[in-house]
């Protein structure tokens, strides 16, 4: 068992500060970065079961007294945009429709001076019948995962009989205005690994944005393998077997996807090539759990215990000045290429993506 799970802070990292990080509000690191991009996990349960993310049984779901109330989430927020200088928000879960009260999280997080950007990450299902109030609360974007155009496939891949919904789903948002709506697809070897072109013709006919992903090791049962994984490389040479690519010349920044014009434009994909063209250079992203964990990396191995603070009557200001500690501290990249790579404890579905 982990210290989070007991509950104990005992992640926190130094709670003195460094004297070598300079006097800078917002969530800088020793290598340059600066943290903009917060990406929220709501809740770390899900009511579907990718078999790259958690086994079809599920998971040990977090206990809801360890999760952050919604007063003490909007108040990281509210810390994250006025002091430390976020101006990106980005809700994920597990599944974050699952979380109660969202729509009052999301018209909070507007409600903030200066405003942020608000996106979503949501696996779809639904969505349909929530997309108009998303739009209505606040949420500028979304992403929504879907892995395959086929309905059994999406059955097995998944474990759930759901492909209708997310497909009703997308077009739903697209319907709200919440354009462009993303598709993220993650393709696995030997399941869904040739419906790299359908799902591109898919999305260009529909008009949504389609991003690749290249598969990480972040399964709860770690059974990841690089040897095992599509890689981008192979993504690309799949689709120029029918389209034509060049890359976007628009300034990429923090963006995790090398995005690429289709038969010149305007259409686009993207393609996330975390493991074999990793991006951490770039990074501007800091993130938080939805028990009040910071962590400065998906693949970070320590974690800034934020609740306890929360919980414990700490001023906003020692709480902005330690995430900056945890942001100071961060690794320059999470060397998955590396022989000693160690997979984080927390699975995806509890980090957020
Ligand atoms: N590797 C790559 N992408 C993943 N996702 C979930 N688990 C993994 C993984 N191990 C994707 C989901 C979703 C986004 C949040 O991350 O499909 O689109
Ligand atoms: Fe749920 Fe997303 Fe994990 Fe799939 S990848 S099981 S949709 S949290």
């Amino acid at each position: 068992m982990t210290p989070t799970e007991l509950g104990l802070p005992a992640m926190r990292q130094a709670t003195t500060r460094d004297p070598a990080r300079p006097d800078d509000p917002r969530l800088i690191d020793r290598y340059g970065r600066v943290a903009t991009d917060l990406r929220i996990s709501l809740t770390d349960r899900c009511n579907l079961r990718c078999s790259y993310c958690m086994p079809e049984e599920g998971l040990d779901w977090m206990d809801r007294a360890d999760q952050l109330t919604d007063d003490e989430l909007i108040r990281l927020i509210r810390i994250a945009v006025t002091d430390l200088g976020v101006n990106e928000l980005r809700f994920t879960g597990g599944e974050p429709l699952l979380r109660r009260g969202l729509e009052e999280i999301i018209a909070a997080s507007a409600a903030l001076d200066p405003r942020p950007d608000i996106s979503l990450t949501t696996n779809g299902v639904g969505l349909a019948r929530r997309a108009k109030a998303l739009a209505d609360a606040g949420v500028n974007r979304l992403n929504v995962s879907m892995d395959t155009l086929r309905r059994e496939r999406f059955a097995t891949i998944t474990h759930r009989d759901r492909l209708a919904d997310v497909l009703d789903g997308l077009a739903a948002a697209r319907a709200a205005g919440l354009e462009p709506v993303k598709i993220n697809s993650v393709l696995l070897r030997g399941v869904n690994d040739d419906e790299a072109v359908d799902l591109l013709r898919f999305a260009i006919d529909n008009g949504y944005e389609l991003r690749f992903i290249e598969q990480m090791p972040l399964d709860a049962q770690h059974s990841w393998q690089r040897a095992e994984m599509i890689t981008a490389g192979e993504i690309m040479e799949m689709l120029r077997t029918a389209f034509s690519l060049e890359p976007d010349r628009a300034e990429r920044g923090g963006a995790p996807a090398e995005r690429w014009l289709v038969d010149g434009g305007p259409a686009a994909v993207g393609v996330i090539a975390s493991v074999t063209r990793p991006f951490c250079g770039a990074c501007d992203r800091t993130r938080l759990t939805a028990d009040g964990q910071v962590r400065s990396c998906l693949f970070a191995r320590t974690e800034t215990d934020l609740r306890a603070l929360v919980r414990g009557g700490v001023s906003d200001a020692e709480i902005a000045d330690l995430w900056r500690d945890a942001m100071w501290g961060k690794l320059p990249g999470h060397g998955i290429d590396d022989p000693g790579f160690l997979q984080p404890d927390r699975p995806m579905s509890s980090i957020g993506g």
